[in-house]
Protein backbone atom coordinates (compact mmCIF):
# COMPACT_ATOMS: atom_id res chain seq x y z
CA UNK A 1 0.00 0.00 0.00
CA UNK A 2 1.27 3.56 -0.74
CA UNK A 3 1.76 6.85 1.44
CA UNK A 4 -1.68 7.35 2.91
CA UNK A 5 -1.81 10.76 4.66
CA UNK A 6 -5.16 10.45 6.18
CA UNK A 7 -4.11 6.96 7.97
CA UNK A 8 -0.92 8.97 8.85
CA UNK A 9 -2.37 11.97 10.25
CA UNK A 10 -4.83 9.82 12.14
CA UNK A 11 -2.14 7.57 13.53
CA UNK A 12 -0.11 10.60 14.45
CA UNK A 13 -2.89 12.18 16.25
CA UNK A 14 -3.73 9.14 18.43
CA UNK A 15 0.25 9.43 19.59
CA UNK A 16 -0.20 12.69 20.20
CA UNK A 17 -2.85 12.27 22.59
CA UNK A 18 -1.86 13.40 26.07
CA UNK A 19 -3.12 11.66 29.35
CA UNK A 20 -2.55 14.68 31.81
CA UNK A 21 -3.07 18.86 30.56
CA UNK A 22 -0.38 20.89 32.15
CA UNK A 23 -1.21 23.02 34.61
CA UNK A 24 -3.37 26.06 34.06
CA UNK A 25 -1.14 29.42 34.19
CA UNK A 26 -1.89 32.64 35.21
CA UNK A 27 -0.88 35.58 33.10
CA UNK A 28 1.38 37.80 35.10
CA UNK A 29 0.48 40.57 33.30
CA UNK A 30 -3.83 40.59 32.80
CA UNK A 31 -4.24 38.16 36.06
CA UNK A 32 -6.54 36.01 33.59
CA UNK A 33 -6.33 32.46 33.54
CA UNK A 34 -5.05 30.66 30.79
CA UNK A 35 -4.65 27.42 29.45
CA UNK A 36 -1.15 26.72 27.24
CA UNK A 37 -3.19 27.61 23.59
CA UNK A 38 -4.08 24.51 21.22
CA UNK A 39 -3.06 25.16 17.28
CA UNK A 40 -5.09 23.08 15.01
CA UNK A 41 -2.68 24.70 12.12
CA UNK A 42 -1.54 21.19 10.34
CA UNK A 43 2.27 21.50 9.04
CA UNK A 44 3.55 18.52 6.80
CA UNK A 45 6.66 17.57 7.85
CA UNK A 46 7.76 15.33 5.27
CA UNK A 47 5.53 13.47 2.61
CA UNK A 48 8.55 11.29 1.35
CA UNK A 49 9.03 8.65 4.08
CA UNK A 50 6.60 6.16 5.31
CA UNK A 51 8.09 6.41 9.38
CA UNK A 52 4.79 8.00 10.89
CA UNK A 53 7.65 9.69 12.98
CA UNK A 54 8.53 11.64 10.21
CA UNK A 55 5.45 11.37 7.39
CA UNK A 56 3.66 13.34 10.72
CA UNK A 57 1.13 16.12 10.65
CA UNK A 58 1.80 18.54 13.78
CA UNK A 59 -2.03 19.17 15.12
CA UNK A 60 -3.06 19.85 18.93
CA UNK A 61 0.44 21.08 19.67
CA UNK A 62 1.32 22.99 22.46
CA UNK A 63 2.85 26.58 21.37
CA UNK A 64 6.79 25.91 22.01
CA UNK A 65 6.90 29.57 23.99
CA UNK A 66 4.18 28.15 26.03
CA UNK A 67 5.47 25.17 26.81
CA UNK A 68 8.88 27.33 27.48
CA UNK A 69 7.09 29.63 30.09
CA UNK A 70 4.70 27.15 32.23
CA UNK A 71 7.53 23.79 32.22
CA UNK A 72 9.00 23.85 36.05
CA UNK A 73 11.89 21.69 37.35
CA UNK A 74 9.30 18.29 38.35
CA UNK A 75 10.71 16.78 41.14
CA UNK A 76 7.64 14.19 43.24
CA UNK A 77 5.72 12.34 40.69
CA UNK A 78 2.56 10.48 41.17
CA UNK A 79 3.97 7.04 40.19
CA UNK A 80 1.90 6.33 37.01
CA UNK A 81 4.36 4.45 34.66
CA UNK A 82 5.17 6.59 31.62
CA UNK A 83 3.93 4.53 28.38
CA UNK A 84 5.71 3.39 25.48
CA UNK A 85 4.57 6.03 23.24
CA UNK A 86 5.19 8.82 25.43
CA UNK A 87 8.96 7.17 26.42
CA UNK A 88 9.58 6.75 22.03
CA UNK A 89 8.08 10.58 21.59
CA UNK A 90 10.41 11.54 24.36
CA UNK A 91 13.65 10.23 22.71
CA UNK A 92 12.66 10.68 19.29
CA UNK A 93 12.60 14.77 20.31
CA UNK A 94 16.33 13.75 21.22
CA UNK A 95 17.15 12.31 18.47
CA UNK A 96 15.71 14.78 15.96
CA UNK A 97 17.78 17.91 17.77
CA UNK A 98 19.99 19.50 15.59
CA UNK A 99 24.14 19.33 16.43
CA UNK A 100 27.41 20.24 15.60
CA UNK A 101 28.60 18.90 11.69
CA UNK A 102 25.49 16.50 12.50
CA UNK A 103 27.45 14.52 14.75
CA UNK A 104 24.84 13.45 16.80
CA UNK A 105 27.52 12.70 19.69
CA UNK A 106 24.90 11.33 22.35
CA UNK A 107 23.62 8.43 22.99
CA UNK A 108 20.78 7.47 25.68
CA UNK A 109 20.07 5.23 28.28
CA UNK A 110 16.56 4.72 29.66
CA UNK A 111 16.20 2.92 32.93
CA UNK A 112 12.69 2.10 34.08
CA UNK A 113 14.17 -1.03 36.27
CA UNK A 114 12.92 0.14 40.00
CA UNK A 115 16.02 -1.90 41.28
CA UNK A 116 18.30 0.04 38.37
CA UNK A 117 16.57 3.01 39.82
CA UNK A 118 17.18 3.14 43.13
CA UNK A 119 21.09 1.70 43.04
CA UNK A 120 21.82 4.61 40.97
CA UNK A 121 19.85 6.69 43.38
CA UNK A 122 21.82 4.39 46.20
CA UNK A 123 25.34 5.99 44.66
CA UNK A 124 23.97 9.58 45.54
CA UNK A 125 24.79 8.70 49.10
CA UNK A 126 22.69 11.12 51.15
CA UNK A 127 22.25 13.66 48.54
CA UNK A 128 18.89 15.52 48.33
CA UNK A 129 18.61 14.27 44.92
CA UNK A 130 18.68 10.79 45.98
CA UNK A 131 14.81 10.21 46.87
CA UNK A 132 14.20 12.26 43.86
CA UNK A 133 15.45 9.41 41.55
CA UNK A 134 13.88 6.43 44.11
CA UNK A 135 10.66 8.56 43.20
CA UNK A 136 10.79 8.26 39.27
CA UNK A 137 9.16 6.30 37.38
CA UNK A 138 12.25 7.13 34.42
CA UNK A 139 15.59 8.33 33.99
CA UNK A 140 17.27 8.75 31.02
CA UNK A 141 21.07 9.18 31.53
CA UNK A 142 22.49 11.04 28.49
CA UNK A 143 25.91 10.29 27.82
CA UNK A 144 28.07 12.38 24.73
CA UNK A 145 30.99 11.27 22.46
CA UNK A 146 33.54 14.15 23.40
CA UNK A 147 34.86 13.41 20.21
CA UNK A 148 32.79 15.77 19.02
CA UNK A 149 33.86 19.80 20.31
CA UNK A 150 30.17 20.18 20.60
CA UNK A 151 29.41 17.40 22.68
CA UNK A 152 28.18 18.92 25.66
CA UNK A 153 25.93 22.04 24.13
CA UNK A 154 24.48 19.42 21.49
CA UNK A 155 23.52 17.14 24.41
CA UNK A 156 22.29 20.08 26.66
CA UNK A 157 19.83 20.77 23.41
CA UNK A 158 19.04 17.28 23.36
CA UNK A 159 18.03 17.41 27.45
CA UNK A 160 16.02 20.62 26.09
CA UNK A 161 14.32 19.14 23.27
CA UNK A 162 12.99 16.37 25.53
CA UNK A 163 11.80 18.52 28.42
CA UNK A 164 9.96 20.10 25.95
CA UNK A 165 8.49 17.16 24.42
CA UNK A 166 7.62 15.83 27.43
CA UNK A 167 6.01 18.77 28.88
CA UNK A 168 3.59 18.86 25.63
CA UNK A 169 2.57 15.50 26.65
CA UNK A 170 1.79 16.53 30.30
CA UNK A 171 5.44 15.12 31.65
CA UNK A 172 7.31 16.88 34.31
CA UNK A 173 11.20 16.29 33.92
CA UNK A 174 14.45 17.21 35.95
CA UNK A 175 18.07 16.82 36.06
CA UNK A 176 19.12 15.19 38.64
CA UNK A 177 23.15 16.06 38.54
CA UNK A 178 23.79 14.30 42.49
CA UNK A 179 25.69 15.46 44.85
CA UNK A 180 27.34 18.80 45.32
CA UNK A 181 31.27 18.85 44.14
CA UNK A 182 34.22 17.17 45.00
CA UNK A 183 31.44 14.42 45.90
CA UNK A 184 30.24 14.95 42.94
CA UNK A 185 33.06 13.02 40.66
CA UNK A 186 33.41 10.17 42.54
CA UNK A 187 29.34 9.56 41.91
CA UNK A 188 29.86 10.54 38.35
CA UNK A 189 32.69 7.69 38.32
CA UNK A 190 30.54 5.29 40.42
CA UNK A 191 27.28 6.06 37.84
CA UNK A 192 29.00 5.47 34.47
CA UNK A 193 31.04 1.90 35.61
CA UNK A 194 27.66 1.17 36.98
CA UNK A 195 25.46 1.95 33.65
CA UNK A 196 28.32 0.44 32.25
CA UNK A 197 28.96 3.28 30.24
CA UNK A 198 32.42 2.86 28.03
CA UNK A 199 35.91 4.34 29.32
CA UNK A 200 36.02 6.80 25.68
CA UNK A 201 32.30 8.43 26.27
CA UNK A 202 31.16 10.95 28.78
CA UNK A 203 27.92 10.72 31.18
CA UNK A 204 26.59 14.28 31.28
CA UNK A 205 23.63 13.91 33.89
CA UNK A 206 20.60 11.74 34.39
CA UNK A 207 17.28 13.46 34.08
CA UNK A 208 14.14 12.12 35.42
CA UNK A 209 10.62 12.34 33.97
CA UNK A 210 6.82 11.49 35.18
CA UNK A 211 3.66 12.58 35.65
CA UNK A 212 3.22 15.33 38.22
CA UNK A 213 2.30 14.73 41.81
CA UNK A 214 0.75 18.02 41.85
CA UNK A 215 0.52 20.58 39.50
CA UNK A 216 2.23 23.56 39.85
CA UNK A 217 1.35 27.02 38.65
CA UNK A 218 3.55 28.93 37.10
CA UNK A 219 2.87 32.64 37.74
CA UNK A 220 6.33 33.58 36.26
CA UNK A 221 9.51 32.27 36.28
CA UNK A 222 12.31 33.18 38.85
CA UNK A 223 14.76 34.01 36.14
CA UNK A 224 17.02 36.95 36.19
CA UNK A 225 15.34 40.15 33.66
CA UNK A 226 16.00 40.37 30.48
CA UNK A 227 18.27 43.79 30.40
CA UNK A 228 20.43 41.95 32.95
CA UNK A 229 21.23 38.96 30.61
CA UNK A 230 20.90 41.01 27.33
CA UNK A 231 23.74 43.40 25.59
CA UNK A 232 23.69 45.42 21.91
CA UNK A 233 26.82 45.05 19.57
CA UNK A 234 29.50 44.73 22.46
CA UNK A 235 29.40 42.75 26.00
CA UNK A 236 27.56 45.06 28.70
CA UNK A 237 26.45 47.94 26.58
CA UNK A 238 22.45 48.22 26.91
CA UNK A 239 19.78 46.92 24.24
CA UNK A 240 18.22 50.21 22.58
CA UNK A 241 15.00 48.07 22.85
CA UNK A 242 15.03 48.71 26.83
CA UNK A 243 15.79 51.99 26.75
CA UNK A 244 13.22 53.52 24.42
CA UNK A 245 10.81 51.15 26.54
C1 LIG B 1 22.26 21.35 34.29
C2 LIG B 1 21.19 21.29 35.34
C3 LIG B 1 21.41 20.56 36.50
C4 LIG B 1 20.41 20.48 37.46
N1 LIG B 1 20.61 19.68 38.56
C5 LIG B 1 19.62 19.56 39.47
C6 LIG B 1 19.77 18.69 40.56
O1 LIG B 1 20.78 18.03 40.73
N2 LIG B 1 18.76 18.59 41.45
C7 LIG B 1 17.60 19.30 41.30
O2 LIG B 1 16.70 19.15 42.14
N3 LIG B 1 17.42 20.15 40.26
C8 LIG B 1 18.40 20.27 39.34
N4 LIG B 1 18.22 21.11 38.26
C9 LIG B 1 16.98 21.91 38.13
C10 LIG B 1 17.24 23.38 38.47
O3 LIG B 1 17.47 23.51 39.85
C11 LIG B 1 16.04 24.20 38.00
O4 LIG B 1 15.93 24.12 36.61
C12 LIG B 1 16.15 25.65 38.39
O5 LIG B 1 16.21 25.79 39.80
C13 LIG B 1 14.94 26.45 37.89
O6 LIG B 1 13.77 25.91 38.44
P1 LIG B 1 12.35 26.07 37.72
O7 LIG B 1 12.51 25.45 36.36
O8 LIG B 1 11.37 25.29 38.56
O9 LIG B 1 12.03 27.52 37.61
C14 LIG B 1 19.20 21.19 37.30
C15 LIG B 1 18.98 21.92 36.11
C16 LIG B 1 19.96 21.96 35.15
C17 LIG B 1 19.68 22.72 33.86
Amino acid sequence: MGFNPISLFLEHISTLAPSRQPAKIRSRNSESIHTPRVTRRLVRVDSKSSDAFTSCWLTNAMQVFDAISTDLACREFDGKPLSNEHIQRILEAGRRCQSGKNLQPWHFIVIRDKAILNRLAGLMKGDMDEPLVRGAPLAIALVSDPSSEFHLIDTGRVAQNMTLAAWELGIGSCFMSGPEPPEREPYRKRAHDFLRIPANLNFVDLMIFGYPKRSRVAKHKKRRDLDRMVSQDTFGKPLSLFQDA
